[in-house]
């Protein structure tokens, strides 16, 4: 006797087609129940699952039909199979239109209906393989994604968005553990547009002691009906249907976990998606894990860049300042030129670095009020190759150093240290010779007072397409007129609320 490992329902009034199609099919090695009405098969149907259902179309009680409907809810998976006499072909058509996979003509040969259950399970695997393939794939694409991204951000839209996808879920809240306070905080919800408020209230209600209580390894789980609502404080948790919890852990430390809501009975969670969504939970775990060292390694890039900026500006106090100024005036026409945040931001670092050469050279040479000599002139040149030569060995200040070494180039090429002309000289380079310069001018410095506002602007538009590049002058003019007319407004502003709080004090019996 074959065994087959599927498991068979017979739904049929007639007890003789009950028995004999019982006796055969076991006998082909399937594990067969049957039932004869309707309402029993729904019975059964709610405690158990089956591979195929052959059902009868004309059955009193329960329609075939009706059954059909039944089966479609509760037990979609399975192959149904409509047997029906001649003339109600029609109907067993209609069936067809109404998910069933094919039907039979009774009187029939159990040959033809043994066939017909193999051809119907072998495409139903096929069709399965096939979902596993691209949920394969589907997987593998978006671990990908998960393990390139070092973002915090991107990796929690990740996770929502295919939890969404994949579970056809109401809502799924996502919810992280805090670094220092160890407790879980609510990083990203997302709802259905058609789902109402009293939803959104359950899925912020949902009671993060018991959902951690539930856990237990690193497996997901599907929660339903009075047991899920058990895990919500509020009175409206009635209409929840199920919750499916994914914990997010790392070699035993818990980071958060992930909440999908099924708000309808009829869209409960399938235990088909437990395995996917577990996999799909321990790639982000390990990516969140890694985008968290990055975050913390940058924190320290930061920190070291403040410390080199404080150090440079502690040894020269007529620069103090300086590199903060300079930054802002950076990220002003990098801001004005539309570059991306990155970019912004790598400006930033570089703008507060730029002079970090200076580091090697003897300020007392170089602050004083005669002209330097040709010797201090070359050795002032210098902290363009020092600033460099200060970076090389630091592997992430590299993305620093086109505009160290280079923020003293001239767009006509006859800058240092290497005389490079136009756009050969990095962006970066031409950004800062503009900030740079802008403060310089507008700063004191020991063989001069500070330059007025106006006189530094005319000297740079001067000197544009000649020593800058005429385009980033033009988003300097523009941005740094719009950044003075801001702070004006402001400073408008707060005389309006001072004048205001005087009279206002003015007013009062005894004056102040
Ligand atoms: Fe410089």
């Amino acid at each position: 006797m074959k065994t087959h490992n599927e498991r068979l329902l017979i739904v049929d009034d007639e007890d003789s087609i009950r028995d004999v199609l019982t006796d055969f099919l076991t006998m082909e090695g399937y594990s067969v129940v049957s039932a004869s009405n309707g309402i029993d098969a729904q019975k059964i149907l709610e405690t158990e699952s089956f591979h195929c259902i052959l059902l009868d179309l004309k059955m009193p009680g329960m329609s075939g039909l009706e059954l059909l409907e039944i089966i479609n809810t509760l037990a979609p998976e399975s192959v149904a199979i409509m047997m029906t006499g001649f003339g109600t072909v029609e109907t067993a058509i209609k069936a067809m239109k109404s998910g069933a996979y094919d039907y039979i003509l009774k009187p029939f040969k159990v040959q033809e209906v043994i066939n017909l259950i193999e051809r119907g399970l072998k495409e139903k695997r096929l069709e399965q393989d096939n979902i596993q393939l691209r949920e394969a794939v589907e997987l593998y694409d978006l671990s990908e994604e998960l393990s390139s991204s070092l973002e915090m951000n991107v990796i929690y839209d990740l996770l929502i968005d295919t939890t969404r996808a994949q579970i056809d879920a109401d809502g799924v809240a996502l919810w992280i553990r805090g670094e220092d306070d160890n407790e879980e905080v609510c990083e990203r919800r997302w709802m259905r547009g058609t789902l109402e408020a009293s939803h959104a209230r359950q899925m912020l209600a949902i009671d993060v002691g018991k959902i951690q209580k539930r856990f237990i390894g690193d497996e997901s789980l599907i929660i339903h009906g009075d047991d899920a609502r058990e895990l919500i404080q509020d009175e409206d948790a009635q209409t929840l249907s199920s919750l499916f919890l994914v914990p997010l852990k790392n070699s035993d430390k818990a980071l958060g976990f992930l909440v999908a809501f099924a708000f309808d009975e009829n869209e409960k969670f399938l235990e088909g998606k437990r395995k996917m969504l577990t996999v799909l939970a321990g790639r982000a775990s390990a990516a969140i894990e890694n985008a968290a060292l990055y975050s913390n390694l940058k924190t320290t890039f930061k920190q070291t860049i403040q410390a080199f900026a404080n150090l440079l500006e502690d040894k020269d106090p007529y620069t103090h300042g300086h590199s903060h100024r300079v930054k802002k005036y950076a990220v002003m026409i990098a801001v004005g030129m539309g570059m991306s945040d990155e970019e912004v931001e790598l400006i930033s670092d570089t703008a507060l670095m730029h002079d970090i050469g200076k580091l090697g050279i003897r300020y007392e040479d170089l602050n004083k009020a005669e002209p330097l000599t040709e010797g201090e002139y070359e050795m002032f040149k210098s902290h363009t190759t020092r600033g460099k030569w200060i970076l090389q060995p630091i592997p992430f200040l590299h993305g620093l150093i086109p505009g160290v070494y280079h923020h003293h180039e001239r767009w006509d090429g006859r800058g240092y240290p290497v005389g490079l002309k136009g756009t050969d000289i990095p962006l970066a380079g031409r950004i800062l010779a503009v900030a740079d310069t802008y403060d310089a001018m507008t700063s004191h410095r020991a063989y001069r007072r500070a330059l007025p506002h106006d006189v530094a602007i005319s000297e740079i538009t001067a000197y544009s397409g000649t020593q800058f590049d005429p385009e980033i002058v033009k988003v300097f003019l523009r941005e740094i007129k719009m950044d003075a007319k801001a702070q004006k407004a402001k400073a408008q502003r707060w005389q309006t609320m001072v004048n205001e709080t005087a009279n206002e004090e003015s007013k009062l019996p005894f004056g102040k």
